[in-house]
Protein backbone atom coordinates (compact mmCIF):
# COMPACT_ATOMS: atom_id res chain seq x y z
CA UNK A 1 0.00 0.00 0.00
CA UNK A 2 1.25 3.38 -0.63
CA UNK A 3 0.76 6.23 1.36
CA UNK A 4 1.07 9.98 0.50
CA UNK A 5 0.92 13.05 2.46
CA UNK A 6 -0.20 16.08 1.02
CA UNK A 7 -0.02 19.43 2.71
CA UNK A 8 -3.43 20.88 0.96
CA UNK A 9 -6.32 19.68 -0.60
CA UNK A 10 -5.30 21.24 -3.53
CA UNK A 11 -1.92 18.89 -3.61
CA UNK A 12 -4.17 15.95 -2.72
CA UNK A 13 -6.15 16.72 -6.27
CA UNK A 14 -3.14 16.86 -8.08
CA UNK A 15 -1.56 13.59 -7.10
CA UNK A 16 -4.65 11.80 -7.36
CA UNK A 17 -5.49 13.37 -10.98
CA UNK A 18 -1.67 12.13 -11.48
CA UNK A 19 -2.61 8.42 -11.07
CA UNK A 20 -6.13 8.96 -12.73
CA UNK A 21 -4.65 10.57 -15.75
CA UNK A 22 -1.92 7.64 -16.33
CA UNK A 23 -4.75 5.22 -16.73
CA UNK A 24 -6.92 7.63 -19.25
CA UNK A 25 -4.03 8.04 -20.77
CA UNK A 26 -3.00 4.59 -21.52
CA UNK A 27 -5.98 3.92 -23.33
CA UNK A 28 -9.72 2.06 -22.96
CA UNK A 29 -9.98 2.39 -19.42
CA UNK A 30 -12.76 1.65 -17.03
CA UNK A 31 -12.49 3.99 -13.79
CA UNK A 32 -14.99 3.63 -10.49
CA UNK A 33 -15.95 6.79 -9.70
CA UNK A 34 -17.03 8.00 -6.13
CA UNK A 35 -19.69 11.30 -5.27
CA UNK A 36 -19.48 13.22 -1.92
CA UNK A 37 -17.58 16.32 -1.37
CA UNK A 38 -13.96 14.98 -1.15
CA UNK A 39 -12.76 13.98 -4.85
CA UNK A 40 -14.51 17.30 -6.19
CA UNK A 41 -10.98 19.13 -6.28
CA UNK A 42 -9.69 15.82 -8.20
CA UNK A 43 -12.72 15.95 -10.32
CA UNK A 44 -11.52 20.14 -11.52
CA UNK A 45 -8.07 19.47 -11.48
CA UNK A 46 -9.01 16.82 -15.02
CA UNK A 47 -11.65 18.87 -15.92
CA UNK A 48 -8.70 21.83 -16.02
CA UNK A 49 -6.04 19.00 -17.40
CA UNK A 50 -8.86 18.28 -20.38
CA UNK A 51 -9.33 22.06 -20.96
CA UNK A 52 -5.65 23.11 -20.93
CA UNK A 53 -3.73 20.14 -21.41
CA UNK A 54 -6.07 18.27 -24.00
CA UNK A 55 -6.59 15.29 -21.62
CA UNK A 56 -9.01 13.19 -23.45
CA UNK A 57 -11.70 10.57 -21.74
CA UNK A 58 -13.23 9.62 -25.16
CA UNK A 59 -12.00 6.14 -24.89
CA UNK A 60 -12.86 5.93 -20.98
CA UNK A 61 -16.12 4.50 -19.63
CA UNK A 62 -17.01 4.66 -15.57
CA UNK A 63 -19.16 3.04 -13.13
CA UNK A 64 -20.25 5.10 -9.98
CA UNK A 65 -19.87 3.38 -6.60
CA UNK A 66 -23.70 3.85 -5.27
CA UNK A 67 -27.00 5.64 -5.21
CA UNK A 68 -29.83 6.41 -3.15
CA UNK A 69 -32.89 4.72 -3.54
CA UNK A 70 -35.98 6.66 -4.58
CA UNK A 71 -34.10 9.92 -5.71
CA UNK A 72 -35.08 10.71 -9.31
CA UNK A 73 -32.31 11.23 -11.43
CA UNK A 74 -33.37 14.09 -12.50
CA UNK A 75 -33.54 14.57 -8.37
CA UNK A 76 -29.87 17.34 -8.31
CA UNK A 77 -28.58 15.47 -4.98
CA UNK A 78 -29.31 12.01 -6.99
CA UNK A 79 -25.70 10.60 -7.85
CA UNK A 80 -26.04 10.05 -11.28
CA UNK A 81 -27.04 14.36 -11.40
CA UNK A 82 -23.87 14.82 -9.13
CA UNK A 83 -21.25 13.08 -11.16
CA UNK A 84 -22.64 14.73 -14.08
CA UNK A 85 -22.35 18.22 -12.72
CA UNK A 86 -19.22 17.89 -10.83
CA UNK A 87 -17.11 16.15 -13.45
CA UNK A 88 -18.52 14.47 -16.64
CA UNK A 89 -20.74 17.24 -18.42
CA UNK A 90 -17.48 19.03 -18.37
CA UNK A 91 -15.02 16.61 -20.09
CA UNK A 92 -15.52 14.28 -23.59
CA UNK A 93 -16.80 11.48 -21.04
CA UNK A 94 -19.72 10.11 -23.49
CA UNK A 95 -22.73 10.41 -20.85
CA UNK A 96 -24.05 6.73 -22.34
CA UNK A 97 -20.58 5.35 -21.29
CA UNK A 98 -21.16 6.85 -17.27
CA UNK A 99 -23.19 3.80 -15.39
CA UNK A 100 -24.63 4.07 -11.97
CA UNK A 101 -27.78 1.96 -10.27
CA UNK A 102 -31.16 3.29 -11.04
CA UNK A 103 -32.22 4.50 -7.71
CA UNK A 104 -35.88 4.41 -8.97
CA UNK A 105 -35.68 0.93 -10.10
CA UNK A 106 -39.05 -0.77 -9.36
CA UNK A 107 -37.12 -3.78 -7.88
CA UNK A 108 -33.46 -2.14 -6.30
CA UNK A 109 -32.61 -5.64 -5.15
CA UNK A 110 -32.78 -6.72 -9.02
CA UNK A 111 -31.19 -3.13 -9.55
CA UNK A 112 -28.26 -4.41 -7.63
CA UNK A 113 -27.76 -7.84 -9.38
CA UNK A 114 -27.89 -6.02 -12.80
CA UNK A 115 -25.65 -3.52 -12.05
CA UNK A 116 -23.16 -5.86 -10.07
CA UNK A 117 -23.37 -8.19 -13.45
CA UNK A 118 -22.76 -4.59 -15.76
CA UNK A 119 -19.28 -4.35 -14.29
CA UNK A 120 -18.45 -8.08 -14.24
CA UNK A 121 -19.66 -7.93 -17.99
CA UNK A 122 -17.34 -4.68 -18.63
CA UNK A 123 -14.32 -6.19 -17.32
CA UNK A 124 -14.19 -4.95 -13.94
CA UNK A 125 -12.76 -1.60 -13.08
CA UNK A 126 -9.13 -0.81 -13.65
CA UNK A 127 -8.94 2.02 -11.19
CA UNK A 128 -11.43 3.25 -8.16
CA UNK A 129 -11.57 6.26 -6.70
CA UNK A 130 -12.78 5.77 -2.34
CA UNK A 131 -13.66 8.51 -0.30
CA UNK A 132 -14.26 7.48 3.21
CA UNK A 133 -17.05 7.80 5.40
CA UNK A 134 -16.17 9.65 9.18
CA UNK A 135 -17.67 5.81 10.26
CA UNK A 136 -15.14 4.27 8.08
CA UNK A 137 -17.30 3.11 5.02
CA UNK A 138 -16.60 3.00 1.95
CA UNK A 139 -19.24 3.12 -0.98
CA UNK A 140 -21.94 3.16 1.20
CA UNK A 141 -21.22 -0.35 2.94
CA UNK A 142 -21.57 0.89 6.70
CA UNK A 143 -20.42 -0.69 9.73
CA UNK A 144 -21.34 -4.42 10.17
CA UNK A 145 -21.22 -5.12 6.26
CA UNK A 146 -20.02 -8.21 5.14
CA UNK A 147 -16.12 -7.90 4.03
CA UNK A 148 -17.12 -10.06 0.52
CA UNK A 149 -20.77 -8.14 0.06
CA UNK A 150 -21.77 -7.64 -3.28
CA UNK A 151 -23.81 -4.75 -4.87
CA UNK A 152 -26.92 -4.99 -2.64
CA UNK A 153 -29.16 -2.43 -1.33
CA UNK A 154 -28.53 -1.41 2.59
CA UNK A 155 -29.45 1.09 4.85
CA UNK A 156 -27.64 4.15 5.59
CA UNK A 157 -25.94 4.98 8.91
CA UNK A 158 -28.07 7.31 10.82
CA UNK A 159 -24.08 9.06 10.97
CA UNK A 160 -24.10 8.86 7.35
CA UNK A 161 -27.27 10.24 6.60
CA UNK A 162 -26.43 13.48 9.35
CA UNK A 163 -23.07 13.62 7.23
CA UNK A 164 -25.20 14.00 4.03
CA UNK A 165 -27.74 15.95 5.40
CA UNK A 166 -25.72 19.00 4.41
CA UNK A 167 -26.84 18.10 0.78
CA UNK A 168 -30.45 18.54 1.11
CA UNK A 169 -32.80 21.43 2.65
CA UNK A 170 -33.15 19.02 6.12
CA UNK A 171 -32.11 15.72 7.59
CA UNK A 172 -35.75 14.33 6.75
CA UNK A 173 -35.23 14.53 3.27
CA UNK A 174 -31.93 12.16 3.01
CA UNK A 175 -33.22 8.82 2.03
CA UNK A 176 -32.88 5.74 4.23
CA UNK A 177 -31.65 3.23 1.46
CA UNK A 178 -28.76 3.14 -1.17
CA UNK A 179 -28.11 0.74 -4.02
CA UNK A 180 -23.90 0.09 -3.35
CA UNK A 181 -21.30 -1.55 -4.72
CA UNK A 182 -20.38 -4.47 -1.69
CA UNK A 183 -17.13 -4.40 -0.20
CA UNK A 184 -16.36 -7.94 -2.34
CA UNK A 185 -16.97 -6.08 -5.59
CA UNK A 186 -15.46 -3.25 -4.62
CA UNK A 187 -12.06 -5.19 -4.26
CA UNK A 188 -12.18 -6.75 -7.40
CA UNK A 189 -11.32 -2.93 -9.25
CA UNK A 190 -7.35 -3.65 -9.93
CA UNK A 191 -6.02 -0.69 -7.95
CA UNK A 192 -7.93 1.12 -5.08
CA UNK A 193 -7.32 5.31 -4.82
CA UNK A 194 -8.41 6.56 -1.33
CA UNK A 195 -8.57 9.95 -0.96
CA UNK A 196 -9.07 11.78 2.46
CA UNK A 197 -9.30 15.17 3.16
CA UNK A 198 -10.11 16.95 6.79
CA UNK A 199 -9.53 16.49 10.25
CA UNK A 200 -13.23 14.12 10.40
CA UNK A 201 -12.00 11.75 8.00
CA UNK A 202 -8.63 11.08 10.77
CA UNK A 203 -10.52 8.40 13.27
CA UNK A 204 -11.66 6.73 10.31
CA UNK A 205 -8.80 6.53 7.97
CA UNK A 206 -6.09 5.02 11.32
CA UNK A 207 -8.39 2.41 11.91
CA UNK A 208 -8.73 1.71 8.50
CA UNK A 209 -5.00 1.60 7.62
CA UNK A 210 -3.64 0.94 10.94
CA UNK A 211 -6.36 -1.32 12.94
CA UNK A 212 -7.84 -4.78 12.32
CA UNK A 213 -9.40 -5.77 9.36
CA UNK A 214 -12.82 -5.76 10.84
CA UNK A 215 -16.68 -5.32 8.98
CA UNK A 216 -16.79 -2.67 12.21
CA UNK A 217 -14.47 -0.41 9.77
CA UNK A 218 -15.57 -1.33 6.39
CA UNK A 219 -12.50 0.77 4.72
CA UNK A 220 -10.01 -1.69 6.55
CA UNK A 221 -11.15 -3.98 3.44
CA UNK A 222 -8.31 -1.97 1.69
CA UNK A 223 -5.62 -4.10 3.84
CA UNK A 224 -6.38 -7.72 2.07
CA UNK A 225 -6.16 -5.20 -1.48
CA UNK A 226 -2.21 -5.43 -2.99
CA UNK A 227 -2.57 -2.25 -4.84
CA UNK A 228 -4.01 0.74 -3.33
CA UNK A 229 -3.04 4.14 -3.52
CA UNK A 230 -4.13 6.53 -0.29
CA UNK A 231 -3.53 10.18 -1.03
CA UNK A 232 -4.45 12.12 2.09
CA UNK A 233 -4.06 15.71 3.66
CA UNK A 234 -2.54 16.23 6.72
CA UNK A 235 -5.58 16.75 8.96
CA UNK A 236 -6.98 13.41 7.20
CA UNK A 237 -3.78 11.43 8.07
CA UNK A 238 -2.98 13.76 11.74
CA UNK A 239 -3.90 10.01 13.58
CA UNK A 240 -1.77 8.20 11.38
CA UNK A 241 1.27 6.16 13.21
C1 LIG B 1 -19.82 8.39 -2.42
C2 LIG B 1 -19.47 7.33 -1.49
C3 LIG B 1 -19.14 7.61 -0.06
C4 LIG B 1 -18.31 8.87 0.16
C5 LIG B 1 -18.09 9.10 1.65
C6 LIG B 1 -17.31 10.36 1.92
O1 LIG B 1 -20.06 7.86 -3.71
O2 LIG B 1 -19.47 6.21 -1.87
O3 LIG B 1 -18.46 6.50 0.48
O4 LIG B 1 -17.08 8.72 -0.50
O5 LIG B 1 -19.33 9.19 2.28
O6 LIG B 1 -18.09 11.44 1.54
P1 LIG B 1 -17.48 12.92 1.48
O7 LIG B 1 -16.44 12.87 0.44
O8 LIG B 1 -18.64 13.80 1.08
O9 LIG B 1 -16.94 13.20 2.83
Amino acid sequence: MEIRIEAHVAHVAVSAADVLESYVRSGPVTLGLATGSTPVPTYRELIRRHREEGLSFARSRAFLLDEYVGLARSHPESYYSVIRSEFVSHVDLADTAVQSPAGQAADPEQEAARYEAAIRSAGGVDVQVLGIGSNGHIGFNEPGEHLDSRTHVGLLAEQTRTDNARFFESIDDVPRRCITQGLGTIREARHLLLIATGAAKADALAAALHGPVTSDCPASVLQLHDHVTVIADKAAASRLQ
